[in-house]
């Protein structure tokens, strides 16, 4: 499975390329406007494409076809690993349509049920991004669209990347994981918790521990 870090923060993503956990990055306009502040957010993109070297969606503002293809094409531009976001809209599905034709890849995103995730296929998106969290939170099971996209997609042998977005803790990966999502985008903060547990803490301190029972030598490393 492929995690790709959902912030636009330059801090959480050095830290994420570090160790090396990390295939791509997903911003949406919240998270831009985030990190962004006074700069300009094509300069926060630039920077953030020049540290990681998968895929970086980016996404348009513009609602109608022709104004997010130009969007688009823009984004584009600002470096090859760039990737269109394009929220699930029948204008938006045009423009997936005549960004694909350009050799644009595209993320469709904003995708609350399987067939929408099947229709953002259909129009040629390289992605789709399913919002678990934003499902649970009103009382509907999200896990059940990635497990029906996937489905779905390997009925009809669809390429499109099933991206399991809005994820909100550990339980939502390995889910998401056991399904076969190709994608999870995780914030930050989900991404440190999937190294938690704490048995791996109360392990480590007894093995420390034990360890200052030994003698000065031992602590010092070398014995002779
Ligand atoms: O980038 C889209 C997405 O992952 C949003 O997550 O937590 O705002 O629902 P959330």
């Amino acid at each position: 499975m492929k995690f790709f870090l959902d912030t636009a923060s330059l801090k959480d993503i050095s830290w994420a390329t570090q160790s090396g956990l990390i295939d791509g990055i997903t911003t949406n306009p919240s998270l831009l406007s985030k990190q962004a502040g006074d700069l300009d957010p094509r300069d926060v993109l630039k920077e953030i494409c020049s540290l990681v070297e998968g895929p970086v969606s980016a996404e348009v503002i513009a609602v109608d076809a022709d104004a997010m293809v130009k969007e688009g094409q823009e984004l584009a531009k600002i470096a090859e690993n760039i990737v269109v976001k394009i929220p699930m809209l029948e204008e938006g599905m045009i423009a997936v349509r005549r960004l694909a034709s350009a050799g644009i890849r595209t993320n469709v995103t904003l995708c609350f049920s399987s067939v929408q995730c099947l229709i953002a296929a259909k129009a040629g998106a390289s992605y789709v991004s399913p919002f678990i969290g934003r499902i649970d939170d009103v009382g509907q099971e999200g896990m059940d669209v990635i497990r029906e996209t996937r489905a779905i997609y390997d009925n009809y042998a669809i390429a499109t990347e099933i991206l399991a977005a809005s994820i909100r803790h550990p339980r939502h990966v390995v889910e998401a994981a056991m399904i076969g999502a190709d994608v999870a985008t995780l914030p930050p903060d989900v991404l440190k918790k999937l190294m938690l547990h704490p048995l791996t803490d109360r392990g480590l301190e007894q093995f420390l521990s034990d360890w200052r029972t030994l003698g000065a030598p031992a602590k010092g490393g070398a014995r002779v």
